[in-house]
């Protein structure tokens, strides 16, 4: 037996003229979490709802745990009830007229499931998640963060093959979310399930994630672990749509085999940085190149404790905004040019500071303009 869950292959659906997805190809390993993350409208859903079989697909392939569920080529599409999914989606209707024990059992009595056998696994899977001894409540007296655990209940309790998530938190509030997070990845690693997991929220797929396909209308732009696509993002997109990034403009003043020296454009003539060429990318002399960094891995110094020579700017705190953690600071490097950074809680920071700001080529990322 493979350790495949989930295989889609060439995988297309269009409505009229608005191609949703486009050729996607993935593969969903046993145990694992992985998440669609993109931008709204980016096929998120659709891809979803192709796996549930809620919608047919017009070109490509599925296959679950080996067995083809939807193929175009063989007119083949196996309907949801027989694809031993869970699914708890954005809007998930708990059914308020049963009480919270009665909502799992559902599913389960759906199945043929029944008496002491039944009881069992509700009273099991309810212990999981923490809703134990609720059983006779109402489901609409349940908190926000109950209801959503109780959708996963209802999705868990038949011990699907794998457990689709479409944007499961939208409706909770930060801190609740933030909780689930680590519920959710608490459960799966308790139960060892499959999880394909829908998100706009980067902060989530990198969180939860084993690994990650940024998507972009409608195919998969890159899959890696969630490290991987921030430290080595394949494209601008996929750079841009993880994290912040600081961009530079210039021209490449000197190209070696691996590194890149770029001399800045306007504003900042006369000034050179160094960095990593973009995967896939060629760069040759006088070509025009983006330079990017991480606001966090801009090393800062100031004038008293200057940052290491070579590869640095010297900037001017304008704005300087606490938020918790950190301070994020808008600093000018020149009349025209400003850039995002991250300063330490610890530090003594204020408003017309100036700093040395050093970029250590090894973190400095160049693209083609
Ligand atoms: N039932 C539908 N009818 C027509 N267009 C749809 C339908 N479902 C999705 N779309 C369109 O397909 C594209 C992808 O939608 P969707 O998969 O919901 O994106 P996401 O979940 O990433 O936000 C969007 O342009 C959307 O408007
Ligand atoms: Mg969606």
């Amino acid at each position: 037996m493979s350790d495949t869950v989930l295989r889609l292959d060439g995988v297309s659906k269009s409505y009229g003229t608005v191609q949703a997805v486009d050729g996607a190809s993935l593969e969903v390993d046993r145990g694992e979490v992985f998440t669609l993350l993109g931008p709204s409208g980016c096929g998120k859903t659709t891809t979803l709802r192709l796996v549930a079989g809620l919608e047919d697909p017009d070109g490509g392939e599925i296959t679950l745990r080996g067995r083809l569920v939807a193929s175009v080529a063989r007119r083949l599409f196996v309907p949801p009830h027989k694809r031993n999914l869970g699914m708890v989606f954005q809007s998930y209707a708990i059914w308020p007229h049963m009480s919270v024990f009665e909502n799992v059992a559902y599913p389960l009595k759906l199945r043929g499931v029944r008496g002491q056998a039944m009881r069992d696994r509700v009273a099991k899977v309810l212990e999981l998640v923490g809703l134990g001894g609720l059983e006779r409540r109402s489901a609409t007296l349940l908190s926000g963060g109950q209801m959503q655990r109780l959708a996963l209940c209802r999705a868990l309790v038949y011990e699907p093959d794998l457990l689709l998530l479409d944007e499961p938190f939208s409706n909770l509030d930060a801190k609740l979310r933030e909780q689930m997070r680590v519920e959710l990845k608490l459960l799966q690693r308790r139960l060892g399930i499959t999880v394909l997991f829908v998100t706009h929220d980067q902060i989530e797929a990198l969180s939860l994630s084993n690994r990650i396909a940024v998507m972009s209308r409608g195919r998969a732009e890159q899959i890696g672990s969630p490290r991987s696509l921030y430290e080595q993002p394949a494209s601008a997109f996929v750079r841009d749509f993880l994290g912040q990034t600081v961009i530079l403009k210039g021209r490449v003043d000197r190209a070696e085999s691996q590194t890149v020296a770029i001399a800045l454009d306007g504003s900042l003539a006369g000034q050179t940085l160094a960095g990593r060429i973009a995967p896939g990318a060629s760069l040759s002399e006088g070509a025009p190149a983006h330079v990017a960094v991480r606001p966090e891995d801009i090393e800062v110094g100031s004038n008293d404790r200057p940052a290491a020579r070579g590869h640095t700017l010297v900037g001017v705190i304008e704005a300087l905004l606490f938020v918790g953690d950190r301070y994020e600071a808008r600093v000018a490097l020149s009349e025209e040019q400003r850039i995002l950074l991250f300063l330490a809680r610890g530090g003594d920071w204020r408003e017309g500071q100036q700093l040395q700001l050093h970029f250590p080529p090894d973190v400095v990322s160049v693209w083609p303009a």
